[in-house]
């Protein structure tokens, strides 16, 4: 390997071949000259036998898998030409499938859906998914039952405040139900988890929170990600059930957000303020529940139609009894017209304080007759066309 290419391996942590001659990878990543792959593709759906077929794409495979000299210089990397970027095991599955294919017609239908995979983008009205490689979204979760034993502590998710989501709750959520470059609101804003993946995953954020200090320490924390996209991001100190979201929006020329988060209280299993305006203050059930109607009310104008809200939510228990906040609140949605898209379960991460009185809360929740809670909710709503 000479000096040139080591330094290249070394700095961006890509396995480029010698000369950069065949393919380079990145973790699991190939990254093929588009043209010329698909060029070698057409070429493939043009052989007449299935054995010719099979064996040029095995060639392909060969390259691909041991970064075999490209002798033909098929895939060539073109510093010029434009570069597909393709999941290694997603890809090898594909040419394996043409390999175990068992008629030239299936061969070529394989072929042919490859090379369609590579050359367009089929993508729905609310997100980036790319439909025709949906194989390569192995991270997007489509299961209604989150088992996430990880908290993202990377970059700016330094997850110092009690009572915040973990950051992939909102990045799963504006994966699927948004497009880079558009707009997400969070009434509930506290540490700025939401705006922190805004920012990573190229959307403009807006969120907003009671607590100055809070937001103020979010501010801070935001700037300290990487804006590469050059997105917005600003937090607003206010009442989320009054502030005037019209207002906020015009300053950057728009009227409406693509994707609404709110992570209320859980009631006051958490007090987060003195304040009276505080959703965690309010004094009972009913009272919670009125005012948690207002901040839907407040912000549902300014969700464009057809888009996603998403409510994270647990329950609680009250002298010993089950109060399911969750499905109450849900209902307050509902009264309002949304549509109901789904109820994911969540795990819930233990709080620190729990996490050392495991033995204790067991023995407890057997001599009380209760369930120690181990999961919160991610309700996600439409707002109808119409
Ligand atoms: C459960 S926390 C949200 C945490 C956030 N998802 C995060 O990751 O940091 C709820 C937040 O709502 C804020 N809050 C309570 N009442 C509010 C109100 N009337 N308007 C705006 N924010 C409010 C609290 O100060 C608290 O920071």
């Amino acid at each position: 390997m000479n000096e040139r290419t080591k330094n290249i391996k070394n700095n961006t942590n890509q396995l480029i071949l010698e000369n950069l001659q065949v393919v380079s990878l990145t973790y699991g990543t190939v990254i093929l000259n588009k043209e010329k792959f698909i060029e070698a593709l057409s070429e493939v759906s043009t052989l007449n036998g299935l054995n010719s077929i099979k064996n040029r794409i095995f060639v392909l495979k060969e390259i691909i898998t041991n970064h075999k000299k490209d002798q033909e210089g098929i895939l060539n990397i073109d510093p010029n030409g434009d570069t597909i970027s393709l999941r290694k095991d997603v890809l090898i599955s594909e040419l394996n499938q043409i390999l175990e294919s068992q008629t030239i017609e299936r061969a070529k239908y394989y072929v042919n859906r490859l090379k369609e995979s590579i050359q367009k983008v089929k993508t729905s009205k609310v997100n980036d998914i790319n439909l025709l490689r949906w194989k390569e979204y192995g991270e997007v979760i489509t299961d209604s039952l989150w088992i996430l034993d990880k908290r993202d502590t990377s970059g700016a998710h330094l997850g110092w405040y009690w009572g915040n989501f973990i950051p992939q709750i909102p990045h799963q959520m504006m994966l699927r139900y948004t497009k880079k470059g558009e707009w997400v609101l969070d009434t509930f804003v506290g540490s700025g988890t939401t705006l922190i993946e805004c920012r990573r995953l190229g959307r403009n954020g807006i969120g907003i929170e009671l607590n100055p200090e809070v937001a103020q320490k979010a501010k801070e924390l935001i700037e300290k990600e990487q804006n590469k996209d050059n997105v917005i991001s600003e937090v607003v100190v206010g009442d989320s059930r009054v502030i005037d979201i019209k207002q906020i929006l015009n300053r950057y020329n728009i009227d409406k957000v693509q994707l609404l988060i709110m992570h209320p209280p859980y009631h006051d299993i958490i007090k987060f303020s003195r304040d009276e305006r505080d959703l965690s203050n309010a004094k009972n059930t009913e009272e919670f529940l009125k005012m948690f109607g207002a901040f839907v009310d407040n912000a549902t104008p300014y969700l464009e139609k057809g888009r996603y809200f998403t409510l994270v939510i647990g329950d609680k228990y009250s002298k010993g009894e089950w109060i399911p906040l969750g499905f109450y609140c849900m209902q307050e949605v509902l009264k309002r017209g949304y549509l109901l898209k789904s109820i994911i379960v969540k795990n819930f991460e233990e709080t620190r304080g729990k996490r050392n009185q495991k033995e204790l809360w067991r023995y407890r929740a057997l001599v009380g007759g209760f369930y120690i809670f181990k999961h919160e909710y991610v309700m996600l709503f439409k707002k109808r066309e119409r």
